[in-house]
């Protein structure tokens, strides 16, 4: 490994270059997998530690670690009691004496960043309340299975702007593609990394909008990204965001404004006839499923990227 760790926190950290490079080496795996995939975790140990429910990060996650050569171990959080029973300082000092790799989903986004500070080994964002790293890794992966390279793409993100449409936001403006977020009033992403995908953008050719208003975008976009109304851990708001975000269902109604082979797609879970009907979902425009397949075609990638 380098002399200098490298964690995957936000891909605000990573270069255009080092994105583009995760994504082509995503693809050659996806390409060779079951014969002669590297085997950069021989003889290592990832820990993956969830405070969250998931099946596909975890999964995905456990079955990378198994094809690169190594093995993964789930610790539930509440086991370890992570900034109770033990300091999340102490939890990553532990770790990193004992593992090779920390792959975590936390409520604050804080505590990723403690445990990568804390750990001399590389710390992977399974999901935190502003960033879904890998998510957008296995999103660029599926657009570039269908879409060119070259080509500078309208994406429209509809619904709550919080930890994967801020991912979707760095990974487009990183790879100079024009990123539109339409959010019911309030819901908005977090205005500070607005700002810093903007200044990104400026270098890559990429931009970024944020509006409340459904029509305009959704007339050019190659792409439509959707999520969840309520996140994990903001259940008990469920209710009140069914009617906050009741007109920005992603529907057929929504797509016959679109472009007519316009994609769809959504990190999932997706609760059916809230934010997606199952028509969309179900429809050809939706890649959604094979965006959850790329989930570990970009994790396996991004682990080689990180140990080699
Ligand atoms: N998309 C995603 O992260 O799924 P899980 O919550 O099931 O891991
Ligand atoms: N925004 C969703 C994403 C789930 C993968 C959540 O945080 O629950």
């Amino acid at each position: 490994m380098a002399d200098t760790k490298k964690d995957l926190l936000t891909l605000f950290d990573f270069s255009s270059d080092e994105i583009l490079e995760i994504i082509k080496l995503s693809k050659k795996l996806k390409n060779k997998r079951g014969s002669s995939e590297p085997k950069v975790f021989s003889n290592r140990t990832g820990v993956l530690i969830f405070e969250k429910p998931s099946l596909r990060t975890r999964l995905t996650f456990e079955t990378a670690l198994n094809e690169l050569g190594g093995h993964a171990v789930n610790l539930d959080s509440h086991t370890i009691g992570m900034g109770k029973r033990e300091s999340v300082e102490d939890v990553a000092r532990n770790l990193d004496r004992i593992v090779h790799l920390v792959v975590a989903r936390t409520y604050k986004h804080q505590t990723i960043e403690q445990l990568a500070r804390y750990c001399s080994i590389p710390v992977i964002n399974a999901l935190s309340d502003m960033f879904h790293p890998c998510q957008a890794l296995a999103f660029a992966l599926s657009i570039y299975e269908r879409l060119s390279f070259e080509d500078k793409l309208n994406i429209v993100f509809i619904g709550d702007g919080n930890n994967v449409c801020n991912s979707l936001m760095a990974v487009c403006a990183k790879l100079g593609h024009h990123f539109t977020v339409i959010s019911p009033r309030g819901y908005e992403p977090d205005v500070s990394i607005q700002k810093i995908a903007a200044e990104v953008s400026k270098h890559t050719g990429g931009s970024i909008t944020v509006t409340n208003d459904l029509s305009p975008a959704v007339n050019s976009s190659n792409v439509i990204y959707t999520d969840v109304w309520a996140s994990m851990g903001q259940e008990e708001e469920q209710e009140k965001r069914k009617v906050d975000f009741k007109d920005y269902q992603v529907n057929m109604d929504l797509i016959s404004k679109a472009p007519e082979d316009v994609l769809v797609t959504h990190c999932l879970p997706a609760h059916r006839g809230e934010e997606i009907t199952s028509e969309v979902l179900d429809s050809k425009h939706s890649m959604a499923f094979d965006e959850a397949e790329n989930r570990l075609h970009v994790q396996k990638a991004t682990i080689v990227h990180l140990f080699s």
